[in-house]
């Protein structure tokens, strides 16, 4: 693997799953340049490893997955600089987005601004009980600007989204769930085991399909795209895939696929 030498996150393989640890526990795992240089980094370079068929990212320590953006960075940026500063956390999380194998968020704590917004540009969330989730930039004098604006809604619709986003609530894991923010609540110990196995059930589909999927449903957030056109393209692309032929075969012939991925 081309790796670089993280000192604010940490990266474990297991089974051709990786984990991405944020690992800046002092500042709660806040995202500072650095941070985000470095999970830019390792999402590329995971996402282009073979070897490696997905991806959880969580937190280091007690406390935090991720308590948001750096805000002693922040409270410095002037005008120009802090339409870059958001340009470029969105751009990292765009890798996370568009990742081509599933990415799953292990919340384990506060989940915060930049925080929350790294959780939801992953594929699926999972929460542990102690996790919190909120927006809560209005405080900061700020709003958001690593993308909650535009994917909150889509997860939660928008008088929520616009509600969480203005009055900068904080909400457990439990409220997560309800307003489906998260698709499932564990206890913090059982996380990560149970996130792996969320990660191994659909890592054991077709690789293929899966990459098309995911990308089938990223043109919901691309408004130069027709998300159904691009559906129906997508869906013609993975009929000349070894996978398809294997699939529909072994359905007719009332056996399990073996899917080779390609
Ligand atoms: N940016 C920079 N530093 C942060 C941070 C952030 N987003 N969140 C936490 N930290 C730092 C604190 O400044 C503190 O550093 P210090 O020990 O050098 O003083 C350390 O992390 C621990 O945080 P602390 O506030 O002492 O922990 P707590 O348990 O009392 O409170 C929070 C936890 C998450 C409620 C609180 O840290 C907080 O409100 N953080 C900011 C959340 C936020 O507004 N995020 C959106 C940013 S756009």
């Amino acid at each position: 693997m081309n790796t670089m030498n993280y000192t604010n996150i940490r990266i474990e393989l297991e089974n051709n799953n990786a984990i991405i640890f944020m690992s800046r526990v002092s500042k709660l795992n806040a995202l500072n340049t650095a941070t985000l240089t470095e999970l830019h980094h390792a999402m590329v370079t995971l996402n282009e490893n073979k070897n490696v068929i997905g991806i959880i990212i969580t937190g280091d320590g007690e406390k935090a997955f991720v308590a948001g953006a750096d805000i002693t960075e922040i409270a410095q940026l002037s005008i120009n600089e802090a339409k870059d500063a958001a340009l470029f956390g969105q751009n990292v999380f765009f890798a996370i987005e568009n990742a081509t194998k599933p990415v799953i968020a292990s919340v384990n704590g506060f989940a915060l601004g930049g925080g929350c917004e790294l959780a939801m540009a992953c594929h699926i969330r999972i929460a542990a009980e102690n996790a919190q989730f909120g927006q809560p930039e209005v405080n900061l004098g700020i709003i958001p600007g690593y993308g909650a604006t535009q994917r909150l809604p889509k997860l939660v619709g928008p008088a929520k989204a616009l509600e969480l986003m203005l009055s900068a609530e904080i909400i457990n894991a439990q409220k997560a769930l309800e307003i489906g923010l998260v698709s499932y609540v564990t206890t913090p110990e059982d996380l990560l085991s149970f996130s792996k196995s969320i990660l191994n059930k659909i890592t054991s589909k077709s690789a293929f399909t899966t990459e098309r999927v995911i990308k089938a449903m990223n043109g919901l957030y691309d408004k130069q795209v027709n998300g159904f056109d691009h559906e129906a393209s997508l869906f013609a692309e993975c009929t000349t895939s070894d996978d398809f032929k294997e699939g529909t075969t072994a359905f007719l012939e009332k056996r399990k696929p073996n899917f080779t991925n390609k």
